[in-house]
């Protein structure tokens, strides 16, 4: 068998222009849901799932979406087929792509997904690592550009941990023209290797990054500020520490005013430690979006899988 078409591992693996189109597909199949109507795009299609972590928004999103879209799903738990234990990761990889048209793979270890990747015949997609959360990325502008009808220029605060979430975030914002400043504690902040990964994308005017360990002055003319918990999966064990460095960096009502906009947006990819990272009165207040933009992990994720599955050219 040969491999065919691409992955979705990191944004670097999409052009501008693809990123375009792949957002244009999810505001179609958006509006067409909204107006009753779901194309069967993929109909006869199957999408592989392999969880080796917890999830809900993600599974469901892709399991629905495929559903929708006239396809299917394969939910594989990882102590099901053993990943790496049972059978080799290049005889999982082989075996399942052989039988599915692209599989979501979200894993423990980063490289997991790439060599996962790298033995496939069909497309792959980090459906969250250590590293990376494109997929939230993709949902995350669209529920931007949706809120303020552009993304270029727009000032995006992430406050707390310099983690997989922000990662993928800066690395969309960066091909979208996007501000973006990250407010994280000493200890706590991208290398500046990380930094030059992330950020080697085709760039778009419009996009900054900047680094200011105040949260206070982080947020100052901020449109959006965008958190996540202070404790990711598989950091269990630090998470005393971690609740204590963290505590100034709390999004709440104040951090809200600091912005100096009464049309900030407070976002967050969930799941949410409420009265950790951020307080009931911005999570469930006006200017809070999260549900909008959790909803939207299902409708960015349509119009990838609709580009990967029929549009998405090996060779680009
Ligand atoms: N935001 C997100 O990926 O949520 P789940 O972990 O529930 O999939
Ligand atoms: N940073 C979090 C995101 C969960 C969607 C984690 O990796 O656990």
């Amino acid at each position: 068998m040969k491999a065919t078409g691409r992955h979705f591992i990191t944004l670097s693996d999409v052009r501008q222009q693809e990123l375009d189109r792949i957002f244009d597909l999810a505001r179609t199949l958006k509006a067409d849901m909204a107006a009753g109507k779901r194309p069967k795009l993929l109909e006869g299609r199957v999408l592989g799932l392999i969880f080796e972590k917890m999830s809900l928004r993600t599974r469901v999103s892709f399991e629905a979406g495929m559903a929708q879209l006239g396809g299917a799903t394969i939910f594989l738990e990882d102590q099901h087929i053993g990943f790496g234990k049972r059978e080799s990761v290049a005889d999982i990889s082989r075996v399942l792509s052989s039988m599915v048209d692209a599989i979501a793979f979200r894993a423990k270890k980063h490289s997991s997904v790439t060599q996962l990747a790298s033995y496939s015949y069909c497309p792959v997609i980090n459906a969250l690592t250590d590293r990376a959360h494109p997929c939230q990325a993709l949902a995350d502008l669209l529920t931007i550009q949706e809120e303020f009808g552009h993304l270029n220029g727009l000032r995006i605060a992430w406050v707390g941990d310099s983690n997989n979430v922000a990662a993928s975030l800066i690395a969309a914002s960066a091909m979208m023209g996007a501000q973006v400043v990250v407010s994280s504690p000493a200890d706590y902040q991208f290398s500046s290797e990380e930094v030059a990964r992330l950020t080697a994308v085709e760039k778009r005017p419009g996009f900054s990054l900047e680094f200011e360990p105040d949260p206070k002055k982080a947020v100052a003319g901020a449109d959006v500020i965008y958190t996540d918990v202070w404790v990711s999966m598989g950091q269990e064990s630090e998470e005393a520490v971690r609740c204590k460095v963290f505590a100034p960096y709390q999004v709440n009502g104040d951090l809200m005013a600091a912005t100096g906009k009464k049309e900030t947006i407070f976002l967050h990819c969930l799941p949410a430690r409420r009265g950790l990272e951020v307080t009931d009165e911005v999570m469930d207040g006006p200017q809070s979006r999260i549900v909008e933009q959790a909803a939207n992990r299902m409708h960015a994720q349509k119009g990838l899988l609709v580009w990967l599955m029929t549009e998405a050219k090996a060779d680009a």
